[in-house]
């Protein structure tokens, strides 16, 4: 149809309006897969994290992923590439859409190789928690070497949500202690046992993410026992180590990047297999007990990719304050070639009629208004 309006007319019209101009702002929608950048025009940079809200202010922790990738000999049979650690990011916002980069809130180490943060190893999937009790904020991470063979559980504290986080050192778990679900045959050393094969030295932690449940009590979730199997461990009070009380979930599933959150008293995670940066199918489950049992809900992804999780991997998953069930998963799209490219995708979670968790895929999408 012909509005009859010329187009060097129209041209002028829009100029007029400033519309140009308008299209440089920071969008007021979620865009899953496109640059994001901060208040500052610069891409956002903060991978495999989560988000803390705490005084009416969301805090975004991630990996500071800058400069080459590189496959390093060690890594080459798995294709685990790499960028030098830059240590852990931290961006600020009150809408969910603008978020103000607060600077490096945990600075990986450049002139010390024997320092566990040292940019040649590995600072990945960090999380931040606020211990209402102490007052402080407590950020767990995996810490490893750069071959992935140490799978440690790194810890740092801050009294301020953007730092600067003091780190207090890296350590494997529960050292000397038997999940609360052992069995007799778990604890038969041998073979491909890793449980037993690590009781004494502490077993593993990789991928992880971490829980506060409604009564205060905090755990960590994370790949242990060669990545075949996740644990669940609680925290001491102080939130800065384990309790001492762990379970064995999901187990023989090769479960990763673990996002946990509750809904109507359930507990709930969504994760994904394992196979490095690529992409496998998500996996969900549900629990009535944050030890379990675990019973798998199947892929929640739903939409053009969803047996690939949307060409992404499960990051975090958390409340919108103030909105009744509404969640929003947090996911990175890894570029395994140029990491620091790597992108994010945040999509709307939802239950459907089943309980079961939902993402359906999403070109963009906004928040429906506060009520
Ligand atoms: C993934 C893991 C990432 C990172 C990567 C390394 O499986 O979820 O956090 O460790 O492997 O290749």
């Amino acid at each position: 149809m012909n509005s009859g309006l010329p187009f060097a007319l129209l041209a002028l019209v829009c100029l007029a309006a400033g519309w140009p101009a308008q299209a440089k702002q920071p969008p007021a929608e979620f865009r899953p897969g496109e640059i994001w950048n901060d208040t500052s025009g610069q891409p956002i940079n903060a991978h495999g994290g989560g988000v803390l809200f705490h005084d009416g202010v969301y805090y975004w922790y991630g990996e500071l992923k800058e400069g080459r990738t590189y496959l390093s000999e060690v890594n080459k049979a798995w294709g685990g590439t790499r960028v030098l650690a830059g240590g852990v990011s931290c961006y600020a916002s009150t809408n969910l859409y603008d978020w103000k980069n607060e600077g490096v809130v945990l600075p990986s180490v450049a002139d010390n190789p024997d320092h566990d943060l040292a940019c040649e190893n590995v600072i990945e999937r960090p999380k931040v928690i606020y211990n209402a009790t102490t007052k402080k904020f407590v950020m767990w991470l995996h810490q490893d070497t750069p071959n992935y063979a140490a799978a440690h559980a790194g810890v740092a504290v801050s009294d301020s949500p953007t730092g600067p986080f003091n780190y207090r050192g890296s350590f494997r778990l529960n050292a000397g202690v038997w999940p609360v679900n052992v069995t007799a045959s778990d604890q038969v050393a041998g073979g491909t046992n890793f449980l037993a094969r690590d009781f004494a030295g502490g077993q593993m932690s990789r991928d992880m993410t971490l829980f506060v449940d409604e009564d205060g009590k905090a755990y960590q979730f994370y790949a242990s026992e060669n990545n075949a199997t996740l644990q669940v461990s609680q925290l001491t009070a102080d939130y800065l180590q384990p309790a001492g009380k762990y379970a064995r979930i999901l187990i023989g599933r090769s479960t990763e990047a673990p996002a946990v959150f509750k809904h109507n008293g359930k507990y709930y995670l969504i994760a994904s297999g394992c196979s490095g940066w690529d992409p496998n199918t998500a996996r969900s489950a549900v629990a009535d007990h944050v030890f379990g049992p675990w019973t798998e809900l199947g892929n929640p992804c739903r939409g053009p990719q969803a047996d690939k999780t949307f060409l992404c991997q499960s990051t975090f998953v958390f409340a919108v304050v103030g909105q009744t069930n509404r969640f929003i998963a947090m996911f990175d799209r890894w570029n395994k070639w140029d990491l620091q490219d790597s992108r994010y995708v945040w999509l709307p979670l939802e239950f459907d009629p089943d309980g079961q968790p939902i993402v359906k895929w999403r070109q963009h999408w906004k928040l429906a208004a506060r009520k």
